[in-house]
């Protein structure tokens, strides 16, 4: 049986699509292999995300399923590990640090990045999958391991992707924090005017 998360916290304005209020980031992960066809729409759907000049400055590196996970569980921190271990795929995200178009730094890259981060993320909850973003990870290892070029590449975060489990298949101190969080008010986030 899956989990039943409880959004009983999020108030949305009932025309906001449920893609939106519905996406949650879970830390208890069914380990289960995903399937490929699966994985590739997921990462298909980045590739409609809008950029600036339509550089398209990310680029994800997942483990493949070929004995690798543990590789990519060892980048992130331990507190992460604990529950990232059962996540069918690990990843990271990097941004382009240049234009490819003049070579002059990309000073959108990493909000193009966030936006394509999003885009993965509705697709893979649109397969019943779920994502959680992870900037707990060791820095100063991920590019060697990985081998992308730091000159060329910053890295941005990790992420977790796959088939959710129940709170109980966490690690009993995780159990309490398993839930859709808050939102501050539309007050607090959009100003409609000069103050
Ligand atoms: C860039 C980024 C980094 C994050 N880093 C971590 C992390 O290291 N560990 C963790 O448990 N959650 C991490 N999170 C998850 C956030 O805490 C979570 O998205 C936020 O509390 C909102 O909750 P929700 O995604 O369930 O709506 C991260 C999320 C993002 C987008």
């Amino acid at each position: 049986m899956s989990h039943i998360a409880d959004f009983s916290n999020r108030s949305p304005l009932p025309q906001v699509n449920e893609l939106f209020h519905r996406r949650w980031s879970p830390r208890a992960f069914k380990k289960t292999q995903l399937p490929v066809g699966i994985i590739k729409s997921i990462f298909d759907a980045v590739r409609w995300t809008p950029s600036c000049f339509n550089e398209q400055p990310w680029l994800f590196v997942t483990s493949s399923g070929n004995n690798d996970f543990d590789t990519f569980l060892s980048l992130l921190n331990e507190s992460n590990q604990l529950w990232a271990r059962n996540a069918g795929l690990i990843g990271f995200i990097f941004a382009k640090k240049t234009f490819t178009h003049n070579s002059t730094d990309n000073n959108k890259a990493k909000f193009d990045c966030g936006a394509a981060w999003m885009s993965l993320t509705l697709q893979a909850n649109m397969h019943g999958l779920y994502t959680h973003g992870i900037g707990g990870i060791n820095y100063a290892d991920v590019h060697r391991t990985l081998n992308i070029a730091p000159d060329e590449y910053d890295i941005i975060c990790g992420f977790a992707l796959g088939e959710l489990d129940q709170p109980q298949s966490l690690p009993e101190q995780l159990r309490g924090k398993e839930k859709p969080s808050a939102r501050k008010s539309l007050e607090d986030i959009w100003q409609a005017g000069i103050l």
